[in-house]
């Protein structure tokens, strides 16, 4: 009962994650922002990016030139060729890089069947003298892996070993220099390496980089059968001078629970590779937005923040204002010896509750077969799109309901009972029979309340009669009474009158 109707909509813009871990290493050297396909003998715009990229001649002098398959499709220009190395355990790239800088260094591979074994091989990526990834393909994909790395020196060397499990190769490399202030626990002693970053229900489902993202990370996107996707075509302020900046691409779209959910589940599985599990340190960067507009009431929109690495949750977190962007991370990273990872977002309880208002209007909409134009997922937000006949204060409660002469037919609906804050109920000129029910007098704050013109019977209730401060009309109800003798006296005429009836029919 306790989340019937709850949902985060408007308290979870949560968008998209990213996350990481970190292994210890010492760090490399360099100078530069650097695009290299790999076998590839020529420069060219690449088309998506508009980035140039440059054959991988300069950077290494081992290994063989090859291409893919000609009737092989690659998602990336950058698959078509590759570099192999059959010869040697070892063989590195040398890259120039600017010292004291970070970089973000990404390696990818299609293997694509180019030497017709049908083979996927195995093989280790290291930074410098850093493992960096054992990579190991299940299928052969455009697979890619990133690093974060502080350069102490000028120098990188990206190294491809072989483990006799099949010839390295390599598709592409790409360095892309980061801001000082970015990422605060890439360390001269300390490198990350990107476990994942996802972005979270994009309206596409593509990879986002540059130039919509200026760092040219590569946003995965994830798209979730439990939440649907709320998205803004306006500006979201990147965070100036932030650790972790996104693009306001990333930013302009977001998931949501689905319907009646009150939380966001996040699972991500992290496979142990020969990767020492006693080294292996999690990071994570949650980045999230408020693109609904106007928030309701920035305070409200509070979440709970747990994981499978925490005992109990944390937060409650606040949203930022509208169009404003915020991140929640850990600052030191933990250490972690499960294989999943897995991320729920709570609304925070003291959130508003519009579901619930959501969940009474719909009841009062089937109640009387109502035709109004009740849609969206709150009643009271944005403002622009109220509901019809409905008026609500700011922390998205409904105070105003008028539904004068709206042919309602039947009783008054218990549903209204859900409407805690309401200060207004009109129902009059329709055609309302039976009693008037008590929870009415118990609304906390009804102040005006119009049931005239229906045909309501019985006594009105003395708590009702009595409530300070309550505009009460009832005329035109011609079988309502205000004294319960009075009430009884009618009744039992009736009664007598039912009797006679019952007695000429027999
Ligand atoms: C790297 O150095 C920082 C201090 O400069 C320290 O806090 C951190 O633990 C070190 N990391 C490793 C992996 O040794
Ligand atoms: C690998 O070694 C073989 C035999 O030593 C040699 O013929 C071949 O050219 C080498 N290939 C490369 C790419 O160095
Ligand atoms: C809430 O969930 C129940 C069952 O899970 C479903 O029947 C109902 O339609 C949902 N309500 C909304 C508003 O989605
Ligand atoms: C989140 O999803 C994972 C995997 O589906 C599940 O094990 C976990 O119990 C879920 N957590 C919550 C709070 O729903
Ligand atoms: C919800 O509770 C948290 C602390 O538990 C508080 O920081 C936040 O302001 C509260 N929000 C509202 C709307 O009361
Ligand atoms: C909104 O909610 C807060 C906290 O529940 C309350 O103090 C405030 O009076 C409410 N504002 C309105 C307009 O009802
Ligand atoms: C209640 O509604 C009736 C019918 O629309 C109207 O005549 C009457 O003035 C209303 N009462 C108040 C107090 O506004
Ligand atoms: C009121 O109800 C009675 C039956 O209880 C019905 O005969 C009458 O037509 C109704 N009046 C109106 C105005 O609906
Ligand atoms: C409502 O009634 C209370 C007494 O029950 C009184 O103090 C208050 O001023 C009244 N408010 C209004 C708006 O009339
Ligand atoms: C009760 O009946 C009397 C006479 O039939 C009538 O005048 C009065 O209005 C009725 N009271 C109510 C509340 O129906």
């Amino acid at each position: 009962m306790d989340n019937r109707g709850r949902c985060l909509f408007l308290y979870l813009t949560l968008l998209y994650l990213e996350f990481w871990f970190i292994i210890a290493v010492s760090g490399g050297t360099g100078e530069g922002f650097i695009s290299i396909d790999c076998g590839q003998e020529n420069s060219y715009e690449d088309p998506i990016t508009g980035l140039s990229y440059v054959s991988d001649s300069d950077y290494i002098d081992t290994g063989e030139n090859h291409k893919i398959p000609t009737d092989t499709k690659a998602r990336d220009k950058q698959g078509y060729h590759l570099r192999s190395f059959p010869n040697g355990t070892r063989n590195c790239y040398r890259l120039q890089v600017v010292k004291d800088k970070k970089y973000l260094i990404r390696a990818s591979f299609l293997y694509a069947n180019y030497d017709g074994l049908n083979r996927l091989p195995q093989f280790d990526l290291y930074l410098d003298i850093n493992l960096w990834k054992s990579i190991k393909f299940k299928v052969t994909i455009f697979y890619f892996t990133e690093i974060l790395a502080f350069a102490s020196r000028k120098w990188m060397f990206v190294c491809l070993v072989n483990i006799d499990l099949g010839t390295p190769f390599i598709s592409s490399l790409e360095l892309r220099p980061l801001d000082d202030d970015m990422y605060p626990l890439v360390m001269p002693n300390q490198t990350s390496v990107f476990f994942r970053r996802i972005n979270i229900q994009p309206i596409k489902n593509e990879i986002l980089r540059y130039p919509n993202d200026i760092y040219d990370r590569k946003w995965m996107p994830h798209i979730s059968k439990y939440m649907e996707t709320l998205s803004t075509a306006l500006y979201i302020a990147p965070c100036i001078g932030c650790k972790y900046p996104a693009s306001s691409d990333v930013l302009q779209t977001c998931g949501v629970p689905v319907a009646n959910g009150s939380t966001i589940n996040i699972t991500q599985h992290w496979p142990f590779l020969n990767n020492n599990i006693r080294f292996r340190k999690i990071a994570f960067i949650i980045h999230y937005a408020e693109i609904e507009s106007p928030p309701i009431n920035d305070e409200s929109r509070s979440y709970y923040l747990s994981t499978n690495t925490w005992n109990k949750p944390s937060g409650s977190y606040n949203y930022p204002s509208y169009l404003k962007s915020g991140s929640r991370y850990n600052t030191k990273p933990w250490s972690s010896t499960s294989d999943i990872f897995n991320f729920v977002l709570h609304k925070a309880d003291n959130s508003t509750h519009p579901p619930i208002l959501i969940e009474a209007m719909m009841e009062i909409k089937e109640f009387y077969k109502l035709n109004k134009n009740w849609q969206g997922r709150d009643p009271c937000a944005p403002k622009n799109f109220v509901w019809e006949r409905v008026e609500c204060n700011s922390n998205s409660s409904i105070t105003s309901l008028n539904l004068a002469s709206n042919g309602l037919y039947g009783e008054i609906s218990t549903s209204l009972i859900n409407l805690k804050q309401l200060k207004s109920l009109n129902l009059a000129n329709n055609n309302l029979h039976g009693i008037i029910p008590d929870f009415l007098a118990k609304m906390p704050n009804l102040q005006f309340l119009n049931l005239s013109g229906n045909n309501l019977t019985g006594l009105i209730p003395i708590d009702l009669q009595q409530k300070p401060n309550l505009t009460l009309s009832v005329e035109g109800n011609p079988k309502l009474c205000y004294k319960l003798d009075e009430c009884e006296r009618n009744s039992s005429k009736k009664t007598v009158i039912a009797i006679f009836a019952v007695i000429f029919f027999l």
